[in-house]
């Protein structure tokens, strides 16, 4: 069958299953669901010493050692949103968003790292921002912490500090009551994972290596915070409030590559991922118990005095533990795993073999986007989202990231409508299965700066030109395909949209046509 052919008949098959659906009226998202699209301060904001801003972590690997970005770039100046945050919320009505998720930047707030003192400059600045989004009916959705750590916090010992607990819950109660009246859906800590696993992996700031210690002493130190937090909001701002609270989890999904892989997989999801949510969304609180145990018997093996990743009392166990009022899932990609075969060298990020005797890989029958670390498989967004509810008894879920990656600066994005739209569906199926997720966030509303790839990787539906002094920004197809979303509320339309607009496939959409009901 030559291409265009297969085009046709998968676009026939394509439009009887829509039409199928439309008829069974099943493809509309419910009532109330939130479509939404997110930022992070260091990556966006810029103004990196404006005003009496602190310096952030960030702020001081990139001055010290510029070469570990791909391309040499920093946040100095990013997308300018803190000069450009009326254009940025033009940009979020353009889309017809319900929410915009985005970072306060600790040291622009408290330009020491504590309560001390407060930045009339930060604050105006947060408060333009929310002000001006719940003025054009857009709820603003707030991450107290993605991961730009005032310096002076961390040359005190940083997330391996315990007092970091109190520090992190005295920023968190500025923010509270400076914009608690206006902020319904808090964030604590964006993707606990990365502030330790990352940070101390030489991936992310502090760009420390010590995998084998402070990474877990942050662990427990990152889930403390957050309770703590979470706990200061419900006794004291809940009341007068009625917000919500959670932490974004960034959740690859890990499939067995084998049925005899299976044990090799609750492995890895527990390291990945249940090492920061067994404490706050499980019933019995902790550590994942298996995982408690192979680390305790590694670090003995190595001959360490103390367990490596420190013990919760029950006392905190229990004060931990229901720190949540709904999940949030950043969710990006899948991966295979399996028990490393003997004498193979480790495996792909973080720990793999090292701790837990597994290779994460690639199903070669998954399309990679342009990194290699990113396998499209959008129904491991089904089954993951069945396996949270299904293992933490969890019903109430935001997807705060979802998005995909690219290296041209292609306006016309098909493969990032693509990859949302088969995302999307994905959700729906799972809310048709009876899993109450609340809504989408797209990462990210524009192309930013993207950790130590710099500017070469971009997940935006706006493009940036970074080499424009007023950093223009400039809808791609994703973009439309998301407004048009945003209007319709159904993959129906929205299906037709990308027929028409996208692939242009008139067949198909006449086909489409005659099947109507
Ligand atoms: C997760 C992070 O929260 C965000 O900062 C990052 O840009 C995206 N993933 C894409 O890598």
């Amino acid at each position: 069958m030559s291409f265009g052919n297969k085009m046709y008949v998968s676009a026939l098959v394509f439009c009887i299953v829509i039409s199928v659906a439309r008829c069974s009226g099943n493809l509309g998202f419910p009532p109330g669901f939130k479509l939404g699209v997110a930022t992070a301060s260091y990556q966006v904001e810029g103004a990196w010493n404006v005003s009496d801003k602190g310096e952030s972590i960030w702020d001081r690997l990139l001055h010290t050692q510029p070469s570990l970005s791909a391309d040499g770039s920093n946040g100095d100046v990013a997308c300018d949103s803190y000069h450009l945050w009326r254009r940025d919320i033009e940009m979020a009505v353009e889309l017809g968003v319900d929410m915009y998720r985005f970072s306060i930047s600790w040291p622009r707030l408290l330009p020491s790292g504590f309560a001390n003192y407060v930045s009339e400059d930060g604050k105006r600045y947060y408060n333009n921002l929310i002000d001006g989004l719940l003025e054009k009916g857009i709820e603003p959705v707030v991450t107290l912490y993605h991961w730009d750590l005032p310096q002076y916090l961390q040359d005190l010992g940083g997330w391996a500090n315990p007092l970091i607990v109190d520090w992190f819950a005295d920023y968190a109660r500025v923010a509270y009551t400076l914009f608690g009246d206006r902020i319904k859906t808090w964030l604590t800590l964006n993707e606990p994972l990365i502030i330790c696993d990352g940070g101390y992996n030489k991936l992310w700031a502090p760009y420390l290596d010590d995998l084998k210690v402070a990474a877990f002493l942050c662990n427990k130190n990152v889930m403390m915070a957050h309770a703590k937090a979470y706990r200061m909001y419900d006794e004291e701002f809940r009341p007068l409030y009625q917000g919500k609270v959670s932490f974004p989890n960034i959740f690859f999904w890990f499939e067995p590559e084998t049925p005899a892989d299976a044990e090799a997989a609750v492995l890895t999801r527990q390291m990945w991922h249940d090492r920061y949510a067994h404490p706050v969304f499980s019933q019995a609180g902790g550590w994942p118990p298996e995982l408690e145990k192979v680390l305790l018997a590694n670090g003995k093996r190595e001959g360490y005095p103390y367990p490596r990743l420190p013990p919760f009392t029950q006392e905190e166990i229990n004060y931990v533990k229901g720190t949540y009022d709904f999940y949030a899932l950043n969710h990006y990609t899948t991966r295979l795993v399996r028990r490393v075969k003997p004498g193979e060298a480790g495996s792909w990020i973080f720990y793999g073999s090292e701790e837990i005797n597994v290779a994460i890989v690639n199903d070669p029958s998954w399309t990679t986007a342009v990194t290699d670390w990113f396998a499209i498989n959008p129904t491991g967004l089904r089954k993951q989202l069945h396996w949270i509810n299904s293992t933490y008894g969890i019903s109430d879920i935001l997807i705060t990231e979802n998005g995909l990656p690219t290296f041209e600066k292609d306006l016309l994005d098909v493969n990032r409508i693509t990859y949302i739209r088969s995302y999307l569906e994905q959700i729906l199926l799972a809310i048709n299965d009876g899993i109450n997720v609340m809504g989408y966030t797209a990462w990210s509303l524009m192309d930013n700066f993207e950790w130590l790839a710099g500017y070469t990787v971009k997940y935006g539906l706006y493009d940036v030109d970074f080499t424009s002094p007023n950093r223009t920004r400039t809808p791609r197809e994703s973009a439309r395909y998301f407004s048009n979303l945003t209007k319709t509320r159904t993959l129906t339309d929205d299906n037709i949209y990308y027929l028409r607009n996208v692939t242009k496939n008139t067949k198909a959409l006449k086909t489409l046509a005659i099947m109507e009901c």
